[in-house]
Parts: C-alpha cells; sequence; structure tokens
C-alpha cells in the first residue's frame, strides 16, 4: 500500500509494547466507520526520476503533497546557475568528458531561455515534482545522454540547499537597493523641511515641539540598521552548500572551491551534513526582515495618523491613497495601512520557519520543502512595503501651518521654562519643573497657552522670571535650543538630512 510504505514508523524504540489505537471513530467515540475509499491513481506509469524501486504511481494526494513546483518555479534562475556551475566542474575535474559539460551548459542556457519567455512546457506534478526535475527533465529532452550526467555527485538536497541560498542572496541585494532608495527619499524630504516644526509626542500626547526632518530621519537611522542587519546575515549566509551531495559528500573527486567561486560565495560549506539541513540563513534573513517590516509599520502608522483630519499633518496624492465607495469626501491611506499590516506575514513567515525547523534530525528531511512558500510570501511583502513607503515619502506633503498650529498646543515648552530657571536663575531642576507645572495650571485655569501668560501671572509663581522668558516659551526657539548633538535643532538637521544624502548618493554610484 502506498501510504504504508512513506510511514517510517517510530524514531526511537518503544519503552512499553505499543497499544493499538485503532480506528479513529473508535478513539473519538463518534458514528459509524467511514466507508473505505480508494485514492485516485493518476496513471500507472512509474516515476521516471526515482521510478526504478516503484512500481505503482503516487496517488494524486501524495502528489500534491510532494510536489513543490508550485511554488519552487521561481526558483529557476538560481537552479539554473548551481547547474550550470556544477556541469562545469564536472567537465573540468574530467568526472564528466568536457564536450558533455558543454552540451549541458548550451542546454541549460536553452531552458533558462524558455522558462523566461514562457515557452517551457510544464509537465504534470508526477514527473515535474519541483524545479529541480522540471529543469533536469527538459535538459536531457534538449541534450540527450550529457543531460543525463548533470545530477553526478549531486543530490537535489544540495542543489536545493544552494538554490535557496542564492534566492536569499539576491533577495538581500535587492532589499539593500530598495532600502537605500526609501533613505534616500526620506533624507531629501528631511532636508526640505529641517526648519518644519510639528509636534512630538509621548504616549502620543503632546511633548515638546520637534521638525519635521527630524522625525523623518529617525527612520533613516533605523533603516541603516535593518540594512547593516541584512547585510550580517549575508556575509554568514555567503558559504557553498553544494557538493555536500545527499548528506555525506560524495566519492567523486570534485573541486567545491570552484563551484563556490563560480557562484559567487567566498567558499564551500565545511560541513555536508550541515550543507544540506541548516535554513539558519533564512531564519536570520527573515529575523532582520521582521525588524524592518516592524520599523516601517511604525511609520505606516503615523501616516494613517497623521493623515486624519484631526491631525490634519500631512497629504498624499491619489497616487496613494483610495477613496470609498459610499463616502464622497474620503481618502484613505490604503498603502499605509497595508504596510502597517505587512508585518504580520513577515513575522509569520519568521514564526512558520522556526517551527518548520525545531527538532528536526540531521540531515535534509522533506519538510524543508516547507521553508520556501513562507519565506518568499513574507520577503516579498517586504519588498512591496518598501517600495510603497518610498512612494509615499515621495508622495507626501506636510502641512506647515497646521502642524506648527498644534506644535504649541498642550504647553510643549514647559520644558522649555524650566530650563530657563536653571539656566538663568539658577534654580534647582526639580524646583524649575515644579514651577513650569504651577505655569502650566495657571494658564490652563485662564484657557490660553503658556506663552500667552502675562509676566505677571509669571511671576506671581515665581517672582525670579523675567520678561525675556516670553520668547523662549515659544516653539521657534524651543527647536532651535535643542542643538545638542542627535537633537531636533534645524541646524541639526539640516546637516544630518545632507550628510546622508551624500553618503547614500556616495553608495548609489559604487553599487
Ligand atoms: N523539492 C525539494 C525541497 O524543496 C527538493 C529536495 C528533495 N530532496 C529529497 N531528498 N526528496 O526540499
Amino acid at each position: 500500500m502506498f501510504f504504508g510504505r512513506s510511514c517510517s514508523g517510530s524514531w526511537f524504540l518503544p519503552v512499553y509494547p505499543p497499544v493499538p489505537l485503532g480506528p479513529a471513530y473508535l478513539v473519538l467515540g463518534k458514528g459509524p466507520p467511514p466507508k473505505e475509499r480508494t485514492l485516485p491513481v493518476s496513471d500507472n506509469s512509474a516515476n521516471k526520476m526515482w521510478g526504478g524501486r516503484f512500481k505503482a504511481s503516487p496517488s494524486e494526494i501524495m502528489e500534491e503533497i510532494n510536489a513543490s513546483i508550485d511554488f519552487d518555479k521561481r526558483l529557476a534562475p538560481q537552479d539554473i546557475r548551481g547547474s550550470k556551475a556544477h556541469a562545469l566542474m564536472l567537465g573540468d575535474t574530467g568526472i564528466i568528458s568536457k564536450s558533455d559539460a558543454a552540451k549541458i551548459v548550451k542546454g541549460l542556457d536553452q531552458v533558462a531561455a524558455e522558462i523566461e519567455a514562457g515557452r517551457f512546457q510544464w509537465r504534470g506534478k508526477s514527473e515535474d515534482e519541483d524545479i529541480h526535475m522540471a529543469v533536469e527533465r527538459r535538459l536531457t529532452e534538449l541534450v540527450g545522454e550529457a543531460g543525463k550526467r548533470l545530477h553526478t555527485a549531486r543530490s537535489r538536497n544540495d542543489q536545493v540547499a544552494t538554490d535557496f541560498r542564492l534566492w536569499v542572496r539576491d533577495w538581500i541585494d535587492g532589499a539593500d537597493a530598495a532600502l537605500r532608495d526609501l533613505m534616500m527619499a526620506l533624507a531629501e524630504k528631511a532636508e526640505a523641511h529641517h526648519g518644519t516644526i510639528m509636534p512630538g509626542f509621548t504616549h502620543l500626547q503632546p511633548a515638546q515641539p520637534i521638525t519635521f526632518g527630524h522625525h523623518l530621519l529617525a527612520y533613516v537611522e533605523m533603516l541603516s540598521r535593518d540594512r547593516g542587519r541584512l547585510r550580517d546575515a549575508r556575509s554568514r549566509l555567503n558559504e557553498c552548500p553544494l557538493g555536500s551531495a545527499a548528506l555525506a559528500g560524495t566519492s567523486f573527486p570534485i573541486d567545491r572551491k570552484m563551484t563556490a567561486e563560480a557562484l559567487g560565495f567566498d567558499r564551500p560549506m565545511a560541513n555536508s551534513l550541515d550543507g544540506v539541513s541548516d535554513r539558519d540563513f533564512a531564519l536570520e534573513t527573515l529575523a532582520a526582515a521582521t525588524i524592518c517590516a516592524v520599523h516601517l509599520s511604525r511609520f505606516a502608522e503615523e501616516i494613517v495618523v497623521w493623515m486624519t483630519p484631526q491631525f490634519g499633518f500631512i497629504r498624499l496624492t491619489d497616487a496613494f491613497t483610495t477613496g470609498s465607495s459610499i463616502m464622497p469626501q474620503k481618502r484613505n491611506p490604503d498603502a499605509a495601512e497595508l504596510v502597517r499590516a505587512k508585518v504580520g506575514r513577515i513575522a509569520g513567515g519568521l514564526q512558520g520557519l522556526v517551527m518548520v525547523l525545531k527538532g528536526l534530525p540531521l540531515a535534509y528531511s522533506k519538510d524543508l520543502q516547507e521553508d520556501k512558500e513562507q519565506t518568499f510570501n513574507a520577503l516579498d511583502s517586504l519588498r512591496l512595503a518598501i517600495a510603497a513607503m518610498s512612494g509615499m515619502v515621495r508622495d507626501m506633503e506636510p502641512n506647515p501651518e497646521r502642524m506648527a498650529k498644534v506644535a504649541g498646543l498642550g504647553y510643549a515648552t514647559a520644558t522649555d521654562l524650566a530650563n530657563w530657571l536653571v539656566e538663568k536663575k539658577g534654580l534647582a531642576f526639580r524646583d524649575a519643573h515644579h514651577v513650569a507645572g504651577r505655569a502650566v495650571a495657571e494658564a490652563e485655569a485662564q484657557g490660553i497657552e503658556l506663552d500667552q501668560l502675562s509676566l505677571k501671572s509669571l511671576q506671581a509663581i515665581e517672582p525670579r522670571i523675567a520678561a525675556d522668558v516670553i520668547v523662549e516659551l515659544g516653539i521657534k526657539r524651543s527647536v532651535a535650543r535643542r542643538a545638542s548633538y542627535g537633537g531636533t535643532a534645524p541646524q541639526n538637521v539640516l546637516k544630518m538630512a545632507k550628510s546622508w544624502s551624500k553618503r547614500l548618493e556616495k553608495e548609489r554610484g559604487k553599487g
């Protein structure tokens, strides 16, 4: 019976004689036994690749659960790159003839061209179970005997480990450039708005006035660390599993350094079991991606909030908003909302892969096929989120009047009053804080803002307060004074924005 043979039995010797559980309905105590059902069998030809041992064809359900072609098709470019390097190495080491190697390489180029042009004829899942089998099948159709020699000294286990590494590495390179672009967009906007005042929040309550440019540059810093994390992941990822073969290496005199170098890896992986079975490179990339997605989601949330008429800080054009089918006045920040939500898939991908890998014995198990779909989904989502963010940043127009107006609300310059008393009158900060607190209470009682309090009212609280304090309570002075390194003062922000733009521009030139 088909399912019988795929059931490998227990991994450990049972301590007690195993207790037969009987049919599920007996255990669950529910209803009559289900009717015996035969599983559909697709056809009676044994599978070409591993068909030697098996007479019957896999059932359709087996095919469905076993095949990965639907989602690993996209590894075709990486698979073909890997196979070309492998074939050339086999030729160079004399494991196959040079002319066979040349035929294989030519054939693989043709397969690549067919796939790219959408001309590739995919077969059913019993034959084209995954991308590796599909490519090899077509190669052999095209070049005959030579094609059958490609899989010498290789297994799909090291093949897929190599392909997946190459894919993740390509993704990192693309994400690095996309993040750089987003940072450039932010730095440019920050430069333009280095002096645009907005309220700064803690607890989402008005805290102190800041500049819009400063706020944007905070994300530039975060994204720069995200890029750093991805680059770190890349450097650890960049070792080549090809040549690990099924799990134990191979008896053929392969040259692993040659294939590693041809594929742009720093070196071959040093242990074949590790080579075929670990996916920590994907985990690490997903972890870095998750952190980046968290950063983007925070910014996305701010865009959503800033877009509300209640805040009214920014405007996005039709390019990044949608209307409502029923409420004509609506302008909805859908793109920002979706960036905010994508973190679910991305963090989910990380979590999912952790679950796939935990407890897996060495070396390869088919569980590892479950590494790809969720990684693709997570990393595709992040790519899209980064691109959408770049678009929104470039599209976003702040409303400086509105932001300045609310920046002064909520007694946001109370700290400036306290600081003035410390600097000018030598009060201890605790005492100054108390005085400023009383001034806020007084302004609140009069229903006005701090800088509207009369000197008389202020002096009634603290006689040492002099007329020159009033100017300090305006938002312009408040931000200008915060010139400590990393602070919000417009001059700081301008300098930082310019230096980021220069650095990123230079990198782009090199990249
Ligand atoms: N499609 C498989 C995967 O993604 C390729 C490796 C299959 N190896 C095997 N021993 N069945 O993992």
